[in-house]
């Protein structure tokens, strides 16, 4: 018996050097930044590994803003059949066609959008409509929607074709109706992610809400996490998931994120049915459609929050930038010398109610929704 333990004693202590080694070898490589985003003494924290997030980020390609646009000639503007960038300079308005061809078609080709033979045609010369300028025409309309509506969500970092396309047609997480996608329409036409229980005991007129809904409110967000490339405590106290008074401001974010997903897909993506070719659609016949990790793609903010669209007056939507008024038909767009690092957007108070829930207040980070008291 003694022997053995000697043994045993003997193995740990020779193991014990290595063993340091290897501890001692990860507490030293491993450098984690945490950051605080609850309120002060309530120990709710968020650690980063800095390797980690390094890697990611370098896998992040982020594509140079192109020259700004030189002076336009004078006179009216020379379209035929431009009905949504009428208010930007023609040079301005090139320069955004030729981002596009590189942000969507990938190939930097024209024609993926034109009839090159008469760039103003909605159709080929054999009279069919060309299915990708007409989508194009509303991501444009669309983009400035998320943009210029959205600022409680997008903040100054905003969207561009880029941002969901990738350099691609197809962006990541499109979805259509099956069996398997029914919680997903939380983005799109359906309500009722609450299902916690407000009440002490159960009641007639109580919570009804079912074990399937509740297997649908973890699936979102378990959706909303895979997107965002985070925890549930990125958004939530787990002491009450419910409770918004709680919760980290990027919940509120969140939120409003929820909003505009409903926007964009039942204003501008679902529509779309009508315009593509069928081998584009679902089983059912519908649209494609967009969810968080179409822009996310498994990070906090898309693209770490490179503020690309501040190069492409076109796309901003809103007559503001960082306070530099938006240039408008005819003038030079001025090289832009703002520093490509997020900041909080100004408090707006024009933002439009985009859907039948209640939206929360102003910027008003880390408040209650209105509608639940909780
Ligand atoms: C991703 C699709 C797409 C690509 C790629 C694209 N365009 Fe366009 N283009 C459009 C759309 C959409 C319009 C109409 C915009 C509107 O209605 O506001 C348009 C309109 C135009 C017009 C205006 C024609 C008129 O008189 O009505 C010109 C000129 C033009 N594009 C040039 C180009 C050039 C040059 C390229 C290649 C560098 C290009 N486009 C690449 C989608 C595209
Ligand atoms: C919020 C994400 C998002 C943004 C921003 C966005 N798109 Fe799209 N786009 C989509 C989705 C989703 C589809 C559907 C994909 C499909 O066609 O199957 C799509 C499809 C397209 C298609 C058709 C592709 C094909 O071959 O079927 C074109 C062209 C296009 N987008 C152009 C643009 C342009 C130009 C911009 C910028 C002005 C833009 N998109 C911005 C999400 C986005
Ligand atoms: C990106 C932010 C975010 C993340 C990450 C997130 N949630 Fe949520 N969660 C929300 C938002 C926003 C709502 C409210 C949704 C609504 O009202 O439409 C919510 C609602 C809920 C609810 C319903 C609360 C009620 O009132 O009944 C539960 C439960 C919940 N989340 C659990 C989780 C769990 C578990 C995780 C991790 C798997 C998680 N959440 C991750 C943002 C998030
Ligand atoms: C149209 C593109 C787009 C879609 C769709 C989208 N987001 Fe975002 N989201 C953004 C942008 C851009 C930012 C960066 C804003 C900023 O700089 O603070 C952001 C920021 C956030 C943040 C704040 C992150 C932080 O650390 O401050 C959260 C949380 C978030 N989004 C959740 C969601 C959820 C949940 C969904 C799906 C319901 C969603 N987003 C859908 C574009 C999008």
């Amino acid at each position: 018996m003694k022997s053995l333990r000697n043994q045993v004693q003997a193995a740990a202590l020779a193991a014990a050097p290595a063993l340091l080694l290897v501890l001692g070898g990860c507490i030293g490589e491993k450098q984690t930044d945490t950051v605080q985003v609850g309120y002060r003494g309530v120990a709710m924290e968020q650690n980063y590994d800095r390797e980690e997030v390094a890697a990611n980020f370098a896998k992040v390609k982020i594509p140079d803003p192109l020259p700004p646009a030189g002076e336009s000639p004078p006179g009216p503007l020379p379209w035929r059949n431009v009905q949504v960038l009428n208010d930007v300079s023609p040079t301005e308005f090139l320069r955004t066609m030729t981002a596009m061809s590189t942000w969507v078609a990938g190939t930097g080709n024209c024609a993926y959008c034109h009839n090159v033979a008469n760039l103003a045609d909605d159709t080929l010369p054999n009279g069919k409509p060309i299915y990708t300028k007409l989508v194009a025409r509303r991501m444009l309309q669309m983009t400035r929607q998320i943009n210029g509506q959205y600022p409680q969500h997008v903040k100054n970092t905003g969207v561009t074709c880029y941002t969901c396309h990738l350099g691609k047609p197809l962006p990541n997480g499109l979805w259509f109706y099956t069996d398997q996608t029914d919680y997903l329409r939380h983005y799109l036409d359906r309500d009722g992610a609450r299902v916690v229980s407000q009440e002490m005991a159960p009641r007639k007129d109580g919570n009804r809400s079912s074990v399937k809904q509740t297997e649908w409110t973890y699936a979102l967000m378990i959706n909303q996490s895979k997107s965002l490339g985070v925890n549930c405590t990125y958004c939530h106290n787990s002491r009450q998931f419910a409770s918004w008074t709680q919760s980290p401001p990027a919940r509120v974010t969140a939120y409003h994120g929820i909003l505009m997903a409903r926007d964009i897909n039942t204003n501008y993506l679902a529509p779309l049915q009508n315009v593509y070719p069928a081998v584009r659609l679902g089983a059912l016949g519908d649209a494609p459609k967009a969810q968080c990790i179409t822009c996310h793609n498994g990070n906090y903010k898309p693209l770490y929050g490179a503020q690309m669209v501040k190069h492409y007056p076109a796309l901003w939507g809103r007559p503001d930038w960082n306070g530099v008024p938006f240039k408008g038909i005819g003038t030079v767009s001025a090289p832009d010398t703002t520093p490509n690092i997020a900041v909080p957007a100004p408090a707006s108070t024009e933002v439009k109610k985009s859907a039948a829930r209640p939206a929360t207040t102003g910027s008003s980070v880390g408040a209650e929704p209105a509608g639940g008291t909780r």
